[in-house]
């Protein structure tokens, strides 16, 4: 049974198809970054219009890379929500529209469970239970995952995402929308040890985390400083330093909270390479493994889409029912199985 996924909650057009016994067929994925650059920020209705723009010819690319027809698509999932409405409604309608029409049954996806599910598409994969650190542009999570569906919130940002740490930061230092990874590659190059930047809740003793102060700590920095290239990468440094320390001793916490010993990495923060080297060390340090989804599956796609879709629907989740509706604030502890 073949899976066509079809993300659009945000600024990535992601479309793949996933097979029930050979896996990922194909997949691919159009990046709006380059639309919504001189804004600063994502625009909604630009995202919306370049969603229609590309959905459909993507979907004919993955359909002719996996050298199928649209009559071999057993079933469509779609990410439902969280994200933009319009955006979310994009992809929502070409999902049922399409499915209507093959007589398939369609299956809502949430994008955290795509997140928390795309590191079983690597090799080796985690097993269950494991505790997932969600960190994307709009959220940082740490749950406890049981199984397809039985996901426990065990701690999140109060204020921030950790994504919007980074963006934040490095908007301030002058650099692109979205600045995760460029604040990433300015911080090599920085000082360790110049600038100390504010770790909070640290200690709280919870394994929630706030991350809102830290954009206030990089603004008075970047006042204070002439802004040339060596105290631009020393700030992105502590930064960085600031963000990684919060989430791998919060991470390392929930691991023995829960006395589990796999951690899953997810979202596109899964991609900055010093938080993975930081987690490697701790966790291996406790006899614990880390997993992360490979690169071009960290940050959003419609692999994991698919992926979700299918186990989903493997649950007998799927239906032939094509009124749809989009959830753009929706909590994950809330999906129904
Ligand atoms: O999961 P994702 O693609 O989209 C959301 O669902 O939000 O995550 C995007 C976030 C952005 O905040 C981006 O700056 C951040 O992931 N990001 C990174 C890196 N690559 C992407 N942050 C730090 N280091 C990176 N290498
Ligand atoms: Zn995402």
């Amino acid at each position: 049974m073949i899976t066509l996924g079809i993300e659009s909650s945000c600024d990535e057009t992601g479309i793949a198809l996933y097979h029930t016994e050979r896996g990922l067929l194909a997949h691919t994925l159009h990046s709006q970054i380059a639309l919504h650059n001189e804004y600063g920020g994502v625009v909604p209705e630009l995202a919306s219009r370049d969603h229609v723009r590309y959905a459909l010819p993507l979907i004919r690319a993955v359909l002719q890379k996996a050298d199928c027809t649209l009559h071999d698509i057993g079933a469509i999932a779609y990410t439902q929500g969280p994200g933009l409405s319009g955006a979310l409604l994009v992809g929502a309608s070409i999902a049922c529209a399409l499915a209507y029409t093959l007589n398939i049954p369609t299956i809502s996806v949430h994008h955290l469970e795509g997140h928390l599910l795309s590191p079983l598409l690597s090799n080796p994969a985690p097993e269950f239970p494991f505790v997932a650190l969600l960190v994307s542009g709009g959220h940082t999570q740490l749950m406890r995952v049981d199984g397809v569906g039985r996901y426990t919130l065990l701690g999140e940002s109060v204020d921030d995402a950790a994504g919007e740490a980074f963006d934040k930061s490095a908007k301030l230092l002058g650099l692109d929308y979205p600045g995760g990874a460029l604040l990433s590659q300015l911080a090599q190059g920085g000082t360790p040890g110049r600038f100390k930047l504010p770790r909070p809740m640290l200690h709280s003793g919870d394994l929630d985390f706030s991350f809102s102060g830290l954009k206030t700590a990089v603004l008075t920095l970047t006042q204070q400083h002439e802004l040339n290239e060596q105290t631009r990468a020393d700030i992105a440094h502590a930064a960085q330093e600031a963000i990684v320390d919060v989430l791998a001793s919060k991470a390392l916490s929930a691991l023995k909270q829960s006395g589990l010993d796999q951690l899953v990495v997810a979202g596109g923060v899964g991609a900055n390479q010093q938080l993975r080297n930081r987690l490697n060390e701790v966790i291996h340090k406790r006899g614990g493994k880390v997993f992360y989804p490979d690169l071009e599956f960290c940050t959003d796609n419609g692999a994991m889409i698919a992926f979700a879709g299918a186990l989903r629907l493997a649950q007998q989740q799927g239906k032939k029912d094509y009124r749809f509706n989009v959830k753009p604030r929706w909590n994950l502890a809330e999906i129904t199985y």
